[in-house]
């Protein structure tokens, strides 16, 4: 999505997830799930075999004329219904493509479905019944999302490129050493699972190096261009995370500090996802970060996310508890949000978490990871000739993410608390039959959409309200 030759030549475009035009080459890749009886564990309780849910499989069939017409036959023959389905090339047999499905189904179907798939095609993977995305008669559109953070395990690993997949241009396309660490990441990523501690890597010199001057470089411009909240957070990363130009921090500590101050964990992953899959991440507080660095050969440039990125990008700002709710706000505007919706919040993703820029004691300061990674970038931003407009998603949800050249402009909030209260307004513009909200002891979203859901948060809300009151019962009458 981000291509560009070098930072003298222009920016980089760096966020972990994909544009909607990389998502139409259809590469999806799926984590192994169980699939036994005894593994359905999408809701508390467990279905019976008429029962309706959501199941995903993908199969793979030969590159040859009329193949996958006679594989969906088999799906119309047991009156399957199939809601989504694409298509990439195999990465297990060339001769191969691999179809990706979803569809509508009860356990007795799916059981006789996939004996007959087994027949004729190859099930590479497949995910259980969910049942907790019942079709109920106003859910029936709603597309597919996490409910509670280890549903994460069921799309993180739907990457677009990654490992030794590198594009032509990348700068590591011809360095066959390099592709072979970048497969070693991606393969760490892949087998990653919710919960898991994160792995440690030993990192070579030369990648030391490489985020040596990365590190180095960038730091002479922050005193001047980046945000207070980041210039405050940088110096406790160094404290607790052992941020040095010497040595690459482990995400497996950032995750930890991130956890205690503000909530946020790092989920390793092995390339761009999806702008849906990505923004369903920050619902959950979990950020999608690469563990990868850069090729050497050009330090200052990167035509993807990786762990420079994340790490001096990115990390201050979740650090700051303000950001991080603004991050999980749009991620949970996204949950189930049509494609059209997906793409509006992750414009607006774009020209403020990657882009943003921010008004700090009468001075331009950049909040945005992308421009805080970005050495020309970031000083062109703040050079007082890029064209600069207030945040206001309406019109930042429609404005054109630039790929290879500068943004065309970008977007100024006053604070963090001023764009989270309009993503929230513009969040009640999604279409969706439902909101969600938030549990952060269970680590899931209850889903509004009844009176019973909305009378349980009312609930909840009314024992706050009775802790607030006791408190200030307590400083009206102090009880020692
Ligand atoms: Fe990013």
């Amino acid at each position: 999505m981000y291509a560009k030759k070098s930072d003298e030549q222009g920016p980089r475009k760096r966020c972990s997830f994909e544009s909607e035009e990389k998502q139409l080459n259809n590469e999806v890749t799926f984590s192994k799930i169980d699939e036994s009886p005894d593994n359905k564990s999408s809701s508390p309780g467990k279905p019976t075999s008429s029962e309706k849910g959501i199941a995903t499989i993908i199969f793979s069939v030969k590159d040859e004329v009329g193949g996958l017409v006679k594989a969906l036959k088999l799906f119309q023959e047991k009156h399957v219904n199939l809601i989504h389905i694409e298509s990439r090339k195999s990465k297990r047999r060339n001769s191969d493509f691999e179809i990706f499905v979803d569809c509508d189904t009860d356990h007795k179907q799916l059981k006789e479905l996939t004996q007959l798939l087994r027949k004729h095609t190859d099930i590479v993977e497949m995910t259980p019944l969910d049942n907790s995305t019942l079709p109920d008669d106003d859910m029936a559109d709603v597309p597919w999302f996490p409910k509670k953070v280890s549903d994460l395990d069921l799309c993180a690993n739907r990457v677009l490129m990654y490992g030794s997949e590198l594009d032509a241009d990348h700068p590591g396309f011809k360095d066959n050493i390099y592709r072979k660490r970048r497969k070693y990441f991606a393969d760490l990523a892949m087998s990653y699972k919710q919960g898991d501690p994160i792995f440690r890597i030993d990192f070579t010199a030369e990648e030391v190096h490489t985020w040596g001057v990365v590190f180095r470089e960038l730091n002479k411009l922050y005193l001047s261009h980046a945000c207070k909240e980041h210039l405050k957070n940088l110096p406790l990363l160094t404290k607790y995370c052992n941020y040095s130009e010497d040595n690459i921090p482990q995400l497996e500590d950032v995750s930890h500090f991130l956890n205690e101050r503000s909530g946020f964990i790092i989920r390793p992953v092995a390339g761009y996802l999806s702008p849906r899959d990505f923004l369903a991440g920050l619902a959950f507080r979990v950020f999608h970060c690469t563990q990868y660095v850069r090729h050497s050969s050009e330090p200052l440039y990167t035509p993807e996310p990786d762990t420079c990125h994340e790490l001096l990008g990115h990390v201050p700002l979740l650090a700051e508890p303000s950001f991080a709710q603004f991050s999980q706000e749009i991620g949970l505007a996204s949950l189930g949000a049509s494609d059209d919706d997906i793409q509006k919040l992750a414009t607006c993703y774009f020209f403020t978490v990657e882009f943003g820029l921010c008004k700090q004691d009468g001075r331009l300061r950049a909040y945005g990871a992308g421009l805080l990674s970005s050495i020309s970038e970031l000083k062109h931003a703040l050079s007082g000739k890029a064209h600069i407009l207030p945040f206001d998603p309406m019109v930042t949800c429609n404005q054109e993410c630039k790929i290879t050249t500068f943004q065309e402009v970008y977007f100024v909030s006053q604070s963090f608390e001023e764009a989270k209260n309009k993503m929230r307004e513009f969040a009640k513009t999604i279409r969706r039959p439902f909101t969600v909200r938030y549990n952060p002891y269970t680590r899931s979203v209850d889903i509004l959409k009844d009176t019973s859901s909305i009378n349980s948060m009312v609930k909840d809300i009314r024992h706050e309200l009775d802790i607030v009151e006791d408190a200030l019962n307590r400083l009206k009458h102090p009880r020692v």
